[in-house]
């Protein structure tokens, strides 16, 4: 799509309807944007038509760069040195807006607009099972309809036999180190590490040190209570062997002045879920929405999840739940910038926003 003169550094949200033929502007200079006038005339470029086979959403290509006509594929983050900052008006126009404390139970939680809030678990309320502590942190009680999100702290030694059933689940190793069984295969885990185990498959970790580790848990489609088995199913899923994946600088994609890494997506077998890991540098984000439900961990680095009308402090640890369609925008106010870890349904780019 090089030498186009593009509409606008960002996507279009379409509703776009099973069968309809539409044709997408791949030259810029149509005046119907996201789709096709006729301007093109001359221009050399044609329009890109396609069809979808069921009713959807989906986020067309403002930038015209993209890789994947005529959807979004995040190319637009990295037109500019920079990631779209929020500008003068918008910092004006939330300088009014107090910080949203934490409340208390279970998980402190900050509730900001659209049921979007930053939570710092308490460990102490997690339930016991064995070496295990577990409790959820985002579920149905949170308004989330695609993913849950569990917090474990592994005591040294062997955990029971977890599972979801019917869900896929990505775990996130914080630190340390683990060997986790899945379905009979054994893993060994380390710092930031991603687990994934299938949908129909179970999971037990043995934590060979001396100090608790913690561990979160990603559960797509959403589950609200766990199954502690009797004994481990040998159901492992022998297609997709390779379970752990850690970071790995080679496999960074740009965002800008921004960084993330898919740990878990579909290339590795992960259909439901994408996990990733990210950085970003001492910035505050334009405010966007993403087509996905999120959930993010934040691994280090302070600052604030920003909504329309609320704001929240965040910090290493930190636990932020992102409805679908919700706005929102993350700031670093930390000189060495901000690294979190999050895990998103449906499965995609997390460079996709609009
Ligand atoms: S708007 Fe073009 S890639 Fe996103």
């Amino acid at each position: 799509m090089s030498g186009t003169s593009g509409a606008r550094l960002k996507p279009y949200l379409a509703e776009l309807k099973a069968g309809q033929a539409y044709a997408w502007c791949a030259c810029g200079r149509s005046r119907r944007q996201p789709f096709c006038d006729g301007s093109h005339a001359g221009s050399g470029i044609e329009p890109v038509r396609f069809t979808v086979p069921g009713d959807r959403e989906a986020l067309l290509c403002g930038c015209k760069r993209t890789g994947d006509a005529p959807f979004c594929d995040g190319t637009h983050n990295s037109l500019a040195d920079r990631y779209a900052a929020a500008d003068a008006g918008e910092i004006g126009a939330s300088a009014h807006i107090r910080p949203t404390p934490r409340g208390g139970g279970r998980t402190g939680k900050s509730r900001l607009d659209g049921g979007c809030f930053v939570s710092t678990v308490n460990t102490a309320a997690l339930e016991k099972h064995g070496t295990t502590r577990l409790g959820p942190v985002i579920g149905a009680a949170d308004g989330a309809r695609c993913l849950s999100l569990w917090y474990m702290v592994a005591e040294p030694g062997r955990s029971g036999v977890l599972s979801f059933p019917g869900s896929d689940t990505v775990l996130f190793l914080p630190a340390g180190e683990v060997q986790v069984n899945i379905s009979g295969r054994d893993f060994r885990a380390v710092s930031e590490c991603g687990i994934f185990v299938r949908a129909g498959e179970a999971f037990r970790i043995n934590n060979e040190g001396t100090t608790p580790l913690i561990m979160l848990l990603t559960v797509c489609p959403r589950k609200d209570a766990p199954q502690w088995l009797e004994s481990m199913p040998r159901a492992f899923d022998a297609a997709i062997p390779g379970r752990v994946f850690g970071v790995d600088h080679s496999r960074r994609e740009p965002m800008a002045d921004r960084f993330y890494q898919v740990l878990n997506g579909a290339e590795n077998g992960s259909r439901e879920i994408t996990q990733f890991i990210g950085e970003l540098p001492r910035s505050r984000a334009a405010a966007h929405r993403h087509l996905y439900e999120e959930a993010i961990m934040i691994l280090g680095g302070a600052g604030f999840l920003w909504t329309e009308t609320a704001h929240a402090s965040v910090g290493p640890g930190d636990i932020l739940f992102l409805p679908c369609k919700q706005v929102h925008s993350l700031e670093c106010t930390s000189d060495g910038g901000m690294r979190l870890v999050g895990a998103f349904y449906p499965s995609g780019s997390p460079a996709i926003n609009y």
